[in-house]
């Protein structure tokens, strides 16, 4: 018991904290990402407020000289709602004001009074109310699965002047209501429009919550866009931290470094600028290294038909004489693979990855048994280029330069320079296009939504890729 306990506070010490508080992948939302927005949402508002239930009055009022009426007014609906001037602003350190002025809302009833025991009238009228401004403050953080939520503070709305005709009836009654509707109904709309503004931005949350916190790459990989922390506001942008961080399929292990601070430029050119930063990209680079996917065997029918080249031992018996005599008249195979993980660094206009690999030659006994006959070590340097491909990021590199050291020997001693040729038209023909062909299928970028990206670019700077784009949401 008292073991158990004490193992428990053991674990809870030794448990990691959240490793990593930098974030590796940054977003940051312009004011012209806010004004896309609030056209958005001023067409959730309006359908909000249209939905505006009045509900019906009734009452009796001392009119002279007639004595007491009985009126009611039932029936009410909106007929229309305009906002035709908002905006939203930003407040540093708060969230977002957004306020709608000169809106109007107009709507329509029947009314019906009783005076004098017997007499009975009844009519429609039209209720314009114009001048209503609203206000609230809209508040964004991360909820605890590291998606964004919105919440609206300190909302008010008032209510300017109303504009009402009947229609049927007699003047004088229309006077006994025209005061009386005034205040009421002014009232009546003024206490229904907070709680339904302050519900359309909640209506976004749903939205908010299809955020790809955790995104699947292929069959080993998913990458994590949980938020980091609650984003913060300036008066240029919303800047949101994201982990940005790939993980093997279900078995989530951090990898062994950690995002470094960076920022993001005050570019607001267009509504959106994600960073990504060589955090990120690496630990894709540790996952799939880990996970045993950097590796590759090469058979002769992976060689084009027209080259003179084969992977036998008659072609490389040429350069290694043991070979011919030991292993005559043998297919070859070739295992090239990842020594450790391979370490991408981002300088402008400049993408690079260094990799430390192996060649492993095997010449093919008639039984399929496989004989190794000798480990080349590789120390390559491709150059990359970044993309952005519908909602992915995708690349494709060229090999820049290859040094090629003798491991081990099965067949004697021989000049490795002397494979030099057949080994860069392995890894050109073979070994690229195989890894261009993955690297083509890109991961995905942080999506809210059915988002789509327009007049995108994607800047390499050093230590983080810029992609600045303008967001389309499609129904
Ligand atoms: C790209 O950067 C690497 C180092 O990260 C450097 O060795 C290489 O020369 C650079 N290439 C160009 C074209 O600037
Ligand atoms: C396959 O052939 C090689 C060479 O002839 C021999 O050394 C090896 O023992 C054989 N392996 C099997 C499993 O038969």
């Amino acid at each position: 018991m008292f073991l158990s306990v004490r193992l428990l506070l053991l674990l809870a010490v030794l448990a990691p904290v959240t490793s990593t508080t930098n974030p590796g992948v940054k977003v940051k939302l312009t004011q012209k990402g806010l004004e896309y927005g609030r056209q958005l949402g001023m067409i959730q508002i309006q359908q909000k407020l249209k939905t505006i239930k009045v509900p019906d009055i009734s009452g009796s009022q001392k009119v002279s000289p007639i004595g007491k009426v009985q009126y009611s007014l039932t029936n009410m609906h909106i007929v229309n709602v305009g906002l035709p001037k908002s905006g939203l602003g930003l407040v540093p350190g708060t969230g977002v004001r957004l306020s709608i002025g000169n809106a109007f809302i107009s709507l329509n009833g029947n009314w019906r009074v009783k005076y004098l025991r017997f007499i009975k009238d009844h009519g429609s009228f039209d209720l314009k109310v114009s001048g209503l401004t609203i206000g609230t403050t809209i508040i964004i953080q991360s909820d605890e699965t590291g998606r964004p939520r919105v919440s609206s503070t300190n909302c008010a709305a008032t209510v300017g002047g109303a504009d009402i005709k009947f229609h049927g009836g007699a003047s004088w009654l229309y006077n006994l209501f025209r005061n009386f509707i005034d205040k009421a109904l002014r009232s009546a709309l003024q206490k229904q429009i907070c709680p339904l503004v302050v519900d359309a931005i909640s209506d976004l949350n749903p939205q908010l919550k299809t955020l790809n916190v955790l995104a699947k790459v292929d069959q080993y990989a998913e990458i994590e866009y949980s938020m980091v922390s609650s984003p913060t506001v300036s008066k240029s942008s919303i800047d949101f931290g994201l982990k940005g961080v790939f993980y093997n399929i279900g078995k989530h292990q951090e990898p062994p470094f950690s995002p470094a601070v960076f920022s993001l430029p005050p570019q607001i050119n267009n509504m959106l600028y994600v960073g990504m930063s060589t955090f990120t990209i690496n630990s894709a680079a540790f996952v799939y290294n880990s996970a045993g996917a950097l590796s590759l065997y090469i058979t002769d029918d992976m060689i084009p038909a027209g080259s003179p080249i084969r992977l036998n031992t008659r072609t490389f018996g040429a350069f290694i004489p043991q070979l011919s005599k030991l292993f005559p008249g043998l297919m070859m195979k070739l295992l090239v693979k990842t020594a450790k993980t391979p370490v991408i660094s981002f300088q402008p206009n400049n993408v690079t990855v260094q990799a430390s690999g192996t060649v492993t030659a095997y010449a093919i006994q008639p039984n399929a048994t496989l004989s190794p006959l000798f480990v080349l070590n590789l120390e390559t340097s491709v150059s990359t280029r970044v993309f952005v491909s519908g909602m992915r990021v995708a690349g494709a590199v060229t090999l820049n330069k290859m040094d090629v050291t003798l491991g081990t020997s099965y067949v004697g001693a021989f000049q490795v320079k002397s494979l030099d040729n057949i080994l860069q038209m392995v890894v050109k023909i073979v070994v690229i296009p195989k890894l261009n062909a993955q690297l083509a299928k890109g991961y995905p970028l942080p999506t809210i939504g059915k988002m789509k990206l327009v007049n995108t670019e994607l800047k390499v700077l050093k230590d983080y890729m810029l992609i600045g784009t303008d967001v389309q949401f499609t129904a």
